[in-house]
C-alpha cells in the first residue's frame, strides 16, 4: 500500500516536468488575459495551501498531544459548559473564517473578470476563425476583396495590438483554447461569438480545440504566431498575394494536375482555376508558409506532404480528405508544384 503515494508523487513530478517542456501552459502568460487568470490561479492555490497547512497542522498537534497522554483524552475541568463554549468558538470561528475566505475569493474572481472585460477595448484587427472537423479556417477581412485572404491552422497576429477573433463553426461544437493567451471560448454552429485578446511578446504558442468534436479532436491544433508589427505586415502582404506562378514544366504540369483533378474541387489556390469550396478544405495558396499539415498532425515537409496526398488517413484517421490515386508522374509533379507555394 505504501508504494502508491510514492508512485503518485513520481507520476505528478513526471507530469509536471512534461508540462514544463510544453510551452502551452496558462502559467507562462504571454498576454494580459492569461496573466490575470494566472494571478487568480496562484491566489486560489495560496489560500488553499494556507488552509490545508492550518487544518493538517492542528490535526497533527491534537494527535501528538493525544499520544503524549497515552491515547487518553483528559476530562475537562468543567465538563458541560467549557466543552460547549469551546465547541461554539471553534465552529463559529471556522464558519466565519470560511465565509471570509470564500467572500475574498469571490471578490478577487469578480475583480479579475471586470479587469478582463476592461481589456477588451476597440480591437485593431479582426480575424474570423471557423471551426471545421478537424481544422481551423482563418479569414483576414480587408477593406477590399484583394486585401482579404484565407489561411488555415496558423494564426498570425501583431504584438501589442488588440485582436478580435470572430468565432463560428460549420459543423459541431468546437472550443478554441490558447492557454498562454486567454481562456477557452466555445465555437458554436449558428451562434456568433468573439474572443478578444492581446499578445505582449513575440513568439509561437500552441492552442487546441478544447471541446470533444469527433474522432480527430486531439489533432485539431491551432498555432499562434505573434510577430512585431512590421513582420506581421510583411506576412500579411505575402498572404494577400496570389500563388506563385510555376517556373518549370514539371511545376506547370503539377498545377494542371491540381486544378483539373480532385484537389481543385475542394481546395482553393488563389491565382489559379482551383476555386474549390474553401469552406470545406484549407486554402492552399501559401501552403508552404505554414509549419504543419492536417492542423498539427504532421510537419509540413515534402515527405509528409506526399504521404498526406496519397493516404491522409494513415496520418489522421477519419479526416475528410479522400485518398488520391495519381500516376507516379502526376504525383511527383503535383508535389513539386505544391512545394513552391510559399
Ligand atoms: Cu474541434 Cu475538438
Amino acid at each position: 500500500m505504501r508504494k502508491w503515494p510514492a508512485a503518485g508523487l513520481l507520476g505528478t513530478i513526471a507530469l509536471g516536468c512534461g508540462c514544463s517542456r510544453n510551452p502551452s501552459v496558462l502559467l507562462d502568460p504571454a498576454g494580459p488575459h492569461a496573466q490575470a487568470t494566472g494571478w487568480l490561479f496562484w491566489l486560489f492555490i495560496a489560500v488553499a495551501t494556507v488552509v490545508w497547512v492550518i487544518v493538517v497542522g492542528l490535526l497533527l498537534v491534537l494527535m501528538l498531544r493525544s499520544r503524549a497522554r497515552g491515547g487518553v483524552v483528559a476530562p475537562p475541568a468543567h465538563p458541560v459548559v467549557s466543552t460547549e463554549g469551546r465547541l461554539r468558538l471553534i465552529v463559529g470561528g471556522s464558519v466565519f473564517a470560511t465565509f471570509l475566505i470564500l467572500t475574498g475569493l469571490i471578490v478577487a474572481s469578480f475583480t479579475v473578470d471586470r479587469d478582463l472585460i476592461a481589456l477588451d477595448r476597440q480591437p485593431s484587427l479582426d480575424v474570423e476563425l471557423t471551426g471545421h472537423q478537424w481544422w481551423w479556417e482563418l479569414r483576414y477581412p480587408g477593406a477590399t476583396p484583394g486585401e482579404t485572404f484565407t489561411t488555415a491552422n496558423e494564426l498570425h497576429v501583431p504584438v501589442g495590438e488588440t485582436i478580435r477573433l470572430r468565432l463560428r463553426s460549420v459543423d459541431v461544437i468546437h472550443s478554441v483554447w490558447l492557454p498562454n493567451i486567454a481562456g477557452k471560448r466555445d465555437v458554436l454552429p449558428g451562434v456568433d461569438r468573439e474572443l478578444v485578446f492581446r499578445v505582449d511578446k513575440a513568439g509561437t504558442w500552441h492552442g487546441r480545440c478544447a471541446e470533444f468534436c469527433g474522432l480527430q479532436h486531439a489533432f485539431m491544433g491551432l498555432t499562434l504566431i505573434a510577430d512585431d508589427p512590421q513582420a506581421f505586415k510583411a506576412w500579411q502582404e505575402a498572404q494577400r498575394a496570389p500563388a506563385r506562378e510555376p517556373q518549370t514544366d514539371e511545376e506547370r504540369f503539377g498545377r494542371d494536375v491540381f486544378v483539373s483533378g480532385p484537389c481543385g474541387l475542394c481546395h482553393v489556390i488563389r491565382g489559379t482555376d482551383a476555386a474549390g469550396h474553401s469552406s470545406s478544405a484549407p486554402d492552399l495558396t501559401h501552403l508552404k508558409s505554414r509549419t504543419t499539415i492536417g492542423a498539427g498532425a504532421a510537419p509540413n515537409t515534402k515527405g509528409y506532404l506526399g504521404g498526406w496526398i496519397v493516404d491522409p488517413h494513415a496520418i489522421k484517421p477519419g479526416v475528410h480528405m479522400p485518398t488520391n490515386l495519381q500516376s507516379p508522374r502526376e504525383f511527383q509533379a503535383l508535389l513539386s508544384y505544391l512545394e513552391t507555394l510559399q
